[in-house]
C-alpha cells in the first residue's frame, strides 16, 4: 500500500512527531509512504517526496513541519479540486493521512466524498477541534506563552508597572486560559466572555494596590467592541488575521487610561508556534499518527484519530467538525476565582 502524508494550516509543535509515526507504523506493516509538500498545495500541484524511516530518527525531537505547510484551500475552485485527484491517482495513493486543524480536516472531509480513502489526525496550538480532549502543539504553545508571562512579571514588578501579554488563539481561549492560570495573571481576557472593561481595571486595580504591579493575559481574539482593530485581512478560509488588531496593545491602553498605572504590553505571536515539542505532545502526536495509520488498514476510511480520555479512537469526520471546542463555563470560573 502507498500512504500520503500531509500538513495543513498553521503549524505547531508535534507536526514532525506525527509524521514520524505514520511513516514508521506503515513501514513497520510493510508499506511505503510519500510525504506531501506545504499541505494541500502540494497535492493539488503534484509535489511530494518519499519519505524513509531513516531520516525520520530525530524528527520527534523537532518542531515546525519537515515537510511544510500552508493555508491552501484545494476545493475553492473546481480546477484545484480536479489537480488533487489527478495527483492522487498519478501517483497511485491508496491511502492519505491529512494532518490539521479544522480547515485543514474540512478539506479531508471533501476530498473523502469524492475519493473514500482519507484518515485525519487533528492538531493545533488552538485546542479546538471539537472531538478530542487535546490537541498537540497546545501543551508546547501554552508553555512557552506561560514562560513570557514569567518574565514580563519580573520586568513589570522591577519597574511597578502593569504588563499586558496577547497571545494567539483565534475563537477559542485556551492559550490565554492555560497562561492565565499556569502563570498567576492577575486578569485573563478570553474570547469566550463578552469585554468587561470595569471587572478588568478592577482586578488590575487590585493587584497594584497589593504588590504595585499586575499582569494581563489579552487572548487575540478577545473582541474590544465592533471588531476593534479590524484590518479585514483574511485567509483562504476567509478567516481574519486577528494579530493585526493589536487587541492587548489597546488593552494596555484602556488600561492605563483607566488606572493610571504605567502599562506596557508585548504580543508574543508565533514565537509561540516554534521550538521543541514538550513531552506530552510528542506523545500524543505520536499516538494520533500511529493510529491513523491502523485506521487506514482496517479500511477504516472517513475517520480521524482522537483522544477520549486515555485512549486514542476513530470518529466520522462529521463528528470531528461538529463545534469548535471553547473552554468550558467551570474552567473559566476557576481562572476568575483565583484573580483578585
Ligand atoms: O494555527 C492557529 C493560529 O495559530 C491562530 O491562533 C492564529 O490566529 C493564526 O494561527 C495565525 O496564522 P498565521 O500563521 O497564518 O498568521
Amino acid at each position: 500500500m502507498r500512504f500520503g502524508v500531509l500538513t495543513g494550516g498553521g503549524d505547531c509543535p508535534g507536526l514532525n512527531p506525527a509524521i514520524r509515526a505514520v511513516v514508521l507504523r506503515a513501514s513497520r506493516a510493510g508499506h511505503e509512504t510519500i510525504g506531501f509538500l506545504d499541505g494541500w498545495k502540494g497535492v493539488r500541484d503534484g509535489r511530494s517526496r518519499p519519505l524513509d524511516p531513516g531520516e525520520l530518527a530525530d524528527a520527534v525531537l523537532k518542531g515546525g513541519t519537515l515537510l511544510g505547510t500552508s493555508r491552501t484551500n484545494p476545493f475553492q475552485k473546481p480546477e484545484d479540486a480536479q489537480k488533487v485527484d489527478q495527483t492522487l491517482k498519478g501517483l497511485g495513493v491508496e491511502a492519505l493521512v491529512a494532518i490539521g486543524g479544522d480547515d485543514t480536516l474540512t478539506a479531508a472531509r471533501e476530498l473523502h466524498r469524492r475519493w473514500p480513502k482519507v484518515v485525519g489526525v487533528p492538531k493545533t496550538m488552538d485546542n479546538d477541534v471539537g472531538a478530542t480532549d487535546w490537541t498537540f502543539g497546545f501543551d508546547s504553545a501554552a508553555s512557552v506563552s506561560m514562560d513570557a508571562l514569567g518574565r514580563l512579571r519580573d520586568t513589570g514588578g522591577s519597574h511597578h508597572r502593569v504588563m499586558v501579554l496577547e497571545v494567539m488563539g483565534r475563537d477559542a481561549g485556551w492559550v490565554a486560559w492555560a497562561t492565565g492560570l499556569a502563570g498567576g495573571a492577575d486578569a485573563t481576557l478570553l474570547p469566550e466572555e463578552p469585554y468587561d472593561e470595569a471587572a478588568l481595571v478592577g482586578r488590575v486595580k487590585r493587584a497594584v494596590a497589593r504588590r504595585g504591579s499586575a499582569l494581563v493575559v489579552v487572548s487575540e481574539g478577545v473582541d474590544l467592541g465592533a471588531r476593534a482593530g479590524s484590518t479585514g485581512k483574511a485567509d483562504e478560509f476567509q478567516h481574519e488575521l486577528l494579530k493585526e488588531r493589536r487587541v492587548g496593545e489597546e488593552v494596555a491602553r484602556r488600561i492605563e487610561a483607566a488606572t493610571g498605572a504605567e502599562t506596557r504590553s508585548a504580543s508574543i505571536g508565533h514565537i509561540q508556534r516554534g521550538g521543541a515539542p514538550t513531552l506530552f505532545d510528542r506523545i500524543l502526536a505520536t499516538r494520533l499518527g500511529a493510529a491513523a495509520v491502523d485506521l487506514a488498514l482496517a479500511g477504516t476510511f472517513g475517520q480521524v484519530a482522537v483522544l477520549k480520555g486515555e485512549k486514542v479512537v476513530g470518529v466520522p469526520f462529521d463528528e470531528a467538525l461538529a463545534r469548535p471546542k471553547t473552554v468550558p463555563k467551570d474552567w473559566i470560573e476557576l481562572l476568575h476565582s483565583l484573580e483578585p
